[in-house]
């Protein structure tokens, strides 16, 4: 444990010194912060879809669950939204706002982790 750094050897060392510590970058998922999922939806998803003015339609739980899956539904948002500029953001948005309206909207049953549903999750509309 106390001797940690010295087992790294020097290239461990030099690597750290060119990264320092919020890791090296390059898009890596794991340096990526947390996301607030409602916070991102409110920002990036809201204007077209929460109405009036907006051009999207309302996403009611009926709208969401047509999507069938939690894998259907993630890759719809990937490829399509937001609307003007898809896959447009981060992997981590992606997720957290997937997580967001599944968990705000009710579409899957039962305790679990919004974060990391698997993709073959049934969505349906909450009685
Ligand atoms: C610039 C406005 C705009 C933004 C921003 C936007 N959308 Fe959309 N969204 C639309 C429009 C327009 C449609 C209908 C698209 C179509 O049918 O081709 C749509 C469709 C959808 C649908 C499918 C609804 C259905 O009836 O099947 C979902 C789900 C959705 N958007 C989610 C999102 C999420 C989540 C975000 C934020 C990441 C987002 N949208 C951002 C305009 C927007």
């Amino acid at each position: 444990m106390a001797n940690g750094r010295a087992r790294l050897g020097w290239r461990g060392v030099v690597l750290m010194a060119f990264c320092g510590p919020a890791g090296c970058g390059g898009g890596g998922e794991s340096r990526e912060e947390p996301i607030d999922g409602q916070y991102a939806y409110t920002v990036r998803c809201s204007y077209c879809h929460d109405v009036p003015n907006g051009i999207g339609a309302e996403l009611t739980a009926k709208v969401l669950a047509g999507y069938s899956t939690v894998g259907a539904l993630d890759r719809y948002l990937r490829v399509a939204m937001p609307h003007e500029t898809p896959g447009s953001l981060t992997d981590a948005e992606y997720q957290a706002i997937l997580a967001y309206i599944i968990e705000s909207r009710g579409l899957v049953v039962g305790k679990v982790d919004y974060r990391a549903l698997p993709d073959s999750i049934a969505l349906r509309v909450p009685e």
